[in-house]
């Protein structure tokens, strides 16, 4: 890759875009008002906009190695409080991958440095459901359930926070476990039953901005 070729590439996007609307880029400065959250992998080839189709200005984006949601990590809470609360998204999508390798890596017992923690998360969600994925043989259909079991934990984590529970139980704001399927492009609704998911661990992560007393 030309790193010259790329600012060619983004002057002849900046001439398609004003061609086709002189005031293309004065619009877009005016602010932001996305209506979804997506939350995906680093994988270069799960490009989000282009996967659903979107402008910019329509999509809040995080992506991360293996679209994972962690509770200490200050950039993904920092991006969902503000998706939440500030630009009031409709829709948060976690939208995991058949065939990543951050996933790939997890199942196998090697010492990956400061990927260790990282990818633990994804060992604990292995630990979680082990009772389904030991029943599989096939070391390929394991790993892709491993994918979909992720992206299943990472919108439960997605729950865990109060500004998400606060907007759902306001009924304005809605949890989506997808997964992209590299081999045919397509991406898959998991149609996570968050009610069945959640029944009997919402009585752990249950919260509520008021009557806190923590003394
Ligand atoms: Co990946």
């Amino acid at each position: 890759m030309n790193i010259d070729q790329i600012f060619k590439n983004n002057q002849a996007w900046v001439n398609e875009k004003l061609g086709n609307d002189p005031d293309y880029f004065k619009n877009l400065s005016n602010g932001q008002n996305p209506e979804i959250l997506y939350i995906g992998c680093s994988d270069s080839r799960v490009t989000a906009e282009e996967i659903m189709g979107v402008k910019p200005g329509e999509v809040f984006v995080m992506r991360n190695i293996s679209n994972m949601v962690s509770n200490l990590d200050l950039s993904a809470m920092s991006v969902i409080d503000y998706a939440v609360s500030i630009l009031k998204v409709n829709h948060i999508v976690i939208c995991g991958h058949y065939g990543c390798g951050g996933v790939k890596a997890a199942m196998q017992s090697k010492d990956l440095g400061i990927l260790n923690p990282w990818l633990r998360n994804i060992r604990d969600v292995y630990r979680l459901h082990r009772e389904e994925l030991n029943t599989i043989d096939d070391e390929e259909n394991k790993y892709r359930r491993l994918v979909e079991l992720n992206v299943q934990e990472q919108c439960v984590n997605v729950i865990k926070t109060a500004d998400v529970q606060i907007a759902m139980r306001q009924g304005r704001l809605d949890v989506h476990g997808w997964v992209m399927d590299m081999a045919s492009g397509k991406l898959i609704d998991l149609k996570i039953d968050f009610e069945k998911v959640l029944e009997g661990i919402m009585e752990i992560y249950h919260l509520d901005k008021d009557e806190i007393d923590l003394k």
